[in-house]
């Protein structure tokens, strides 16, 4: 469709990290007065990690999508506007239903600046590239969490007869023609799960992705396909089959609630000794968390979309090991520790999917918690209560963290850098406040 401005030969594994940001740093702070428990409901909002996600996944269709329960985080607002800078027009027919329809989409190459803000946008290298043959996308930002290399999306792209190189920062895909192949991934990842989902659609033949991620994400985003007309199979087991279909048409979808905003909220009811009905969520993919959190001695009701969580005595000390779903998330595991850095006895996390995601730990003994890290283990001896401190959130999960840390301690606590937070969490002050958590955000 697009005329092709560069001709690619070089073909180069990709093993890059980056190390970007992206985002300007501001003296914005939440200011929390803890101490008190939450009580009360809150309701959860769309996943974010289906969300960035998806909305790159509509450009594969013909025709107009609809996105309903589409969170409003800061994330998604820098997809759309990529999105509008690519002249697609996108727009909110009410609050949490985005319109997206690409039929005048200007190129193939993803303004560099917004792609370096977030990790997400390298889903564009699989939508544009399993669409149109070619794409451009900077290195992707994000949280800082250690090495983030893309290597096992490049596997899965060559393997469909892509060539890519790097350039000038930007990672170029380019195709004559995309043929379905089987991809063993050497790494479960979530994101080249995904990415090669979205490039493989439109593939000639069928292609195979072995060793794949099972998370609810990845079966979210399968649905969507499949609703535009792909042909998916086997999403959320270990080996995905997609069988090329030569186009796709748009559908309304709704995304899932986001498993990880539950999560926090849950661990917000237990560490404040409160007690919370966390609404729309999914119990089995909370799974994982209601065990550890019952194991510790937390009440926990599940209904049929909402889950009941209640401080009954001071939690038991736990056993966590991060691993890929149905595993513990890593993306709970600042969450947990925080909880078990007020337990009785002395607990261990271990973190197995990021090389560098202990960072928050500083800042939490700040705030009283005795904490040892050596290497991926993090040993927890239980304190009897956190104290406030000025903190800082040193990514999205941690800084939910530190939210739930400032909630725990008497006093007044003040965390900075809240911009990761709004990254991934929607009106987190007005839904803390809701369950009668004294916070402000002080601009
Ligand atoms: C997704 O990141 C999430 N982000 C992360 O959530 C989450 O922590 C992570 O999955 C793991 O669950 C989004 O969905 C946007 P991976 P992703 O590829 O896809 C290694 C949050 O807080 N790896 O599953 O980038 C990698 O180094 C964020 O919401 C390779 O070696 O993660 C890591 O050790 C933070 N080569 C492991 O796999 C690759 O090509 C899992 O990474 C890709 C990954």
């Amino acid at each position: 469709m697009f005329s092709k401005i560069v001709k690619l030969v070089v073909v180069r594994p990709c093993t890059h990290q980056c190390f970007m940001e992206g985002v300007t740093h501001t003296l914005e702070k939440y200011i929390i007065n803890g101490g008190f428990p939450l009580q009360g409901e809150v309701t959860i909002s769309g996943a974010k990690n289906v969300a960035v996600a998806m909305i790159p996944a509509a450009l594969l269709s013909d025709t107009p999508c609809v996105l309903e329960n589409v969170p409003d985080i800061s994330d998604v607002r820098i997809m759309i506007d990529i999105l509008k800078q690519m002249n697609v027009d996108v727009q909110y027919k009410e609050p949490g239903v985005l319109a997206i329809d690409s039929s005048h989409l200007s190129g193939t190459t993803v303004p560099y600046e917004l792609a370096t803000k977030m990790r997400a946008s390298y889903y564009f290298l699989g939508a544009l590239l399993g669409k149109y043959h070619h794409a451009e996308v900077a290195l992707p930002g994000g949280c800082n969490l250690g090495n983030r290399p893309i290597d096992q999306h490049i596997k899965g792209f060559e393997a469909l007869g892509a060539e890519t190189e790097l350039k000038g920062g930007a990672i170029i895909a380019d195709a004559t023609e995309l043929t379905g192949a089987s991809v063993f991934f050497d790494q479960v990842s979530v994101g080249a799960t995904i990415n090669v989902m979205l490039c493989a659609c439109k593939a000639k033949g069928t292609t195979t992705i072995e060793n794949a991620a099972k998370e609810p994400h990845i079966v979210d985003i399968a649905n969507f396909l499949n609703s535009m007309g792909a042909k998916i199979k086997g999403a959320g087991t270990d080996t995905i089959k997609i069988v090329g279909v030569s186009e796709l048409k748009g559908s309304t979808y709704s995304i899932i609630p986001d498993q990880i905003e539950a999560g926090t909220y849950m661990v917000m009811a237990a560490a404040t000794k409160g007690d919370v009905l966390v609404k729309n969520v999914i119990p089995r993919h909370m799974e994982c968390l209601t065990a550890k959190l019952t194991e510790m001695g937390i009440g926990i009701e599940e209904g049929d979309d909402s889950i009941r969580v209640y401080y009954k005595k001071r939690p038991k000390k736990a056993m966590v090991k991060t691993l890929p779903y149905p595993g513990f998330p890593t993306d709970m595991q600042p969450l947990i520790v925080t909880l078990l850095s007020v337990a009785e006895g002395t607990s261990t996390v271990t973190e197995t999917v990021w090389d560098s995601r202990f960072k928050f730990i500083d800042e939490l003994k700040k705030m009283g918690a005795d904490i040892n890290v050596s290497g991926n283990m993090a040993m927890i001896t239980g304190v009897d209560e956190l104290y406030p401190a000025p903190v800082k959130a040193t990514d999205l999960r941690a800084g939910a963290a530190m939210v739930i840390a400032g909630l725990m301690a008497r006093g007044t606590t003040e965390i900075y850098d809240i911009y990761h937070v709004e990254r991934g969490y929607e009106r987190i002050v007005e839904k803390v406040k809701g369950l009668g958590g004294d916070i402000q955000k002080e601009v």
